[in-house]
């Protein structure tokens, strides 16, 4: 076989693969012009920008919005990153600020713990996870003392957050909150409490 016929022959070939190819290609109609979608306009216009363009560029968009909408999934996973205000009008009014859980205890306990479950997933689980069950950024608050112990430390905390060095572990939340909030979700951390 000459030089030719080879060349001759790989020709045929490779039409032979293209049109076997496209005859594969699935003929969706598109409804509005009941054309196949691969004969459509639209459809030529576009495969037409997409080989005209840049593919590094496009590589590099594409992968910029995967990546974002990653961010954007992690930052909804973990919770607004604005204080998100806390409903607490279903709750009896405190006079001042509490050394002690003032729900705990009272008939009020269930609902003051069911407004700090949200409270608390809005606000605070981005860093001690949802549920108080951490995933390692900040501690897990379910191992917070029980009791007077517990709230001293919860409400000093809450309160003032958490800086050393100049640098913040915890915001402070004790402007945010009203004395309800604060009592609410250490309500709410009172029923998923675990003992050490
Ligand atoms: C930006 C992340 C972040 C947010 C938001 C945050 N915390 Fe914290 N929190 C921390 C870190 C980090 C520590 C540990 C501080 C330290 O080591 O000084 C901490 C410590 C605490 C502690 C003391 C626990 C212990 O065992 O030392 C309590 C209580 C607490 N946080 C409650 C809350 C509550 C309630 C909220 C929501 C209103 C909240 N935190 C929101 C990061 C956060």
């Amino acid at each position: 076989m000459g030089d030719q016929d080879l060349h001759r022959d790989t020709q045929a070939l490779k039409r032979h693969s293209q049109r076997s190819i496209r005859s594969r290609r699935p003929h969706i109609r598109c409804p509005l012009f009941f054309t196949p979608l691969v004969h459509h306009p639209v459809f030529f216009a576009m495969s037409k920008l997409i080989r005209r363009s840049n593919i590094r560029q496009l590589q590099a968009s594409v992968a910029l919005a995967l990546v974002s909408s990653l961010f954007v999934a992690a930052a909804h996973a973990h919770g607004d990153v604005a204080p998100q205000p806390v409903d607490t009008k279903d709750l009896p009014k405190l006079k001042g600020e509490q050394a002690v859980n003032p729900y705990r205890g009272t008939p009020n306990a269930k609902k003051a713990a069911e407004i700090g479950s949200s409270a608390f997933n809005q606000n605070c689980a981005r860093c001690h996870g949802l549920g108080a069950v951490s995933g390692g950024i900040a501690p897990d608050l379910r191992y917070l003392p029980e009791g007077k112990e517990g709230d001293e430390f919860f409400a000093m905390r809450i309160r003032n957050g958490s800086a050393r060095n100049g640098v913040t572990y915890m915001p402070p939340f004790g402007n945010l909150f009203s004395e309800e909030a604060i009592w609410a979700i250490r309500s709410y951390l009172d029923s998923v409490q675990v003992a050490e």
